[in-house]
């Protein structure tokens, strides 16, 4: 050390800070690797995919690069490959356009609708994994709202009574997961109450706890064919950005109607939420890395400007250290790659 008093140094830092100095163990690789409070896994994952109606080759979703529309048999692949990865659930989306929407989602509760078609054809082949299925109208209505519309305004009870149904005609088919994604009030209990009178008593509800009004949709839009016919916005019926405190009254109530599980979406700009309610409830709560988020990490590593896998692996793991018990992610078949390469 030229010149320099060195050990002056040390001995005044060991003395500021008592000796203890926390890059030691950061040193080397198999160190840091003890220490790791959070690590991800496969089966951490939940695997949102698209069915389209027909056959043939899956079909890209321009907007989200590396996702697809699939036909029910190609759902039948993608859920074998989830099954194969560790991967534990599957999420299912309809792709309706505009032939099969009406004023009223009519064909959200029709038993044979794509969901469904789905839902049989998976369990049928790869009964091992578990299938979630939104309870929601908007892949089924004409003017893409969650649900349905009096006076030009989404109407809370005529909607709850319809997503009883598509909820009551999914779990018929076969799903495991219901995921009411609308945010109407009391339709938790409601949906409960209906799966209960049907005798599907199995099936879980993973409410949409607190899911705000958010831009980080635009993409799952295009890939469900909302984007072109949603009037308006879904303000009166998902949350105000500005507010937390709301979450843990939703969640709560969620809770206390029924829930198995809760989630919190978007997740990234809201994962002050996710460790609030996670403090909070005793109760697995799961985060949803939303189409937005991975478009955005998508357009920036084409770019060159992020390293795509990094990226993915980082903001992952930040939804388990929040406290996330898994994740809703479009990335979920290329993490588990990763992490099986990895040896996890
Ligand atoms: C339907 C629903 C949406 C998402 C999941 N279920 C869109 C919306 O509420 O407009 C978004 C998923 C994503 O962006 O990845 N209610």
């Amino acid at each position: 050390m030229s010149g320099h008093d060195y050990s002056d140094v040390s001995r005044a830092i060991d003395m500021a800070t008592g000796g203890r100095r926390h890059r030691r163990l950061r040193r080397t690789a198999w160190s840091r690797e003890l220490v790791r409070e959070t690590r991800l896994s496969g089966s951490d994952l939940i695997w949102p995919i698209f069915v389209r109606d027909g056959g043939g080759e899956a079909e890209p979703v321009p907007s989200m690069p590396g996702v697809f529309r699939h036909s029910v048999n190609g759902c039948v692949e993608a859920a074998r490959k989830a099954d194969d990865l560790g991967i534990p659930v599957i999420a299912l989306f309809p792709f309706n356009d505009t032939t099969r929407r009406d004023e009223n989602g009519t064909e959200a509760l029709n038993p044979n609708n794509l969901v469904c078609r789905a839902v049989r054809a998976i369990k049928a082949a790869v009964p091992q994994i578990g299938i979630l299925c939104d309870v929601a109208l908007d892949p089924y209505t004409s003017h893409g709202h969650d649900g349905i519309l009096r006076d030009g305004h989404v109407d809370n009870d005529l909607s709850v009574e319809a997503l009883c149904q598509q909820a009551i005609v999914q779990a018929d088919a076969g799903c495991d997961i219901i995921g009411p994604s609308d945010m109407m009030d009391g339709r938790v209990a409601l949906i409960r109450a209906a799966l209960d009178g049907q005798g599907l008593r199995d099936t879980m509800i993973m409410s949409y706890a607190a899911k705000y009004a958010s831009v980080f949709y635009s993409t799952f839009r295009d890939a469900v064919g909302s984007s072109g016919v949603l009037k308006g916005d879904k303000r009166t019926y998902q949350m105000d950005m500005g507010n937390g405190d709301e979450a843990l009254r939703e969640a709560a109530q969620d809770i206390a109607e029924g829930a198995d599980m809760i989630m919190v979406k978007p997740g990234l700009p809201y994962l002050d939420i996710l460790v609030r309610l996670t403090q909070e409830f005793n109760i697995p709560c799961f985060a949803y890395q939303t189409s937005g988020e991975y478009s955005m990490m998508m357009a920036a590593a084409e770019r060159g400007w992020l390293d795509g896998d990094a990226a993915m692996m980082e903001v992952l793991t930040a939804y388990k250290r929040a406290g996330a018990a898994g994740v809703l992610t479009y990335f979920a078949p290329r993490a588990a790659e990763a992490l099986r390469q990895r040896g996890v």
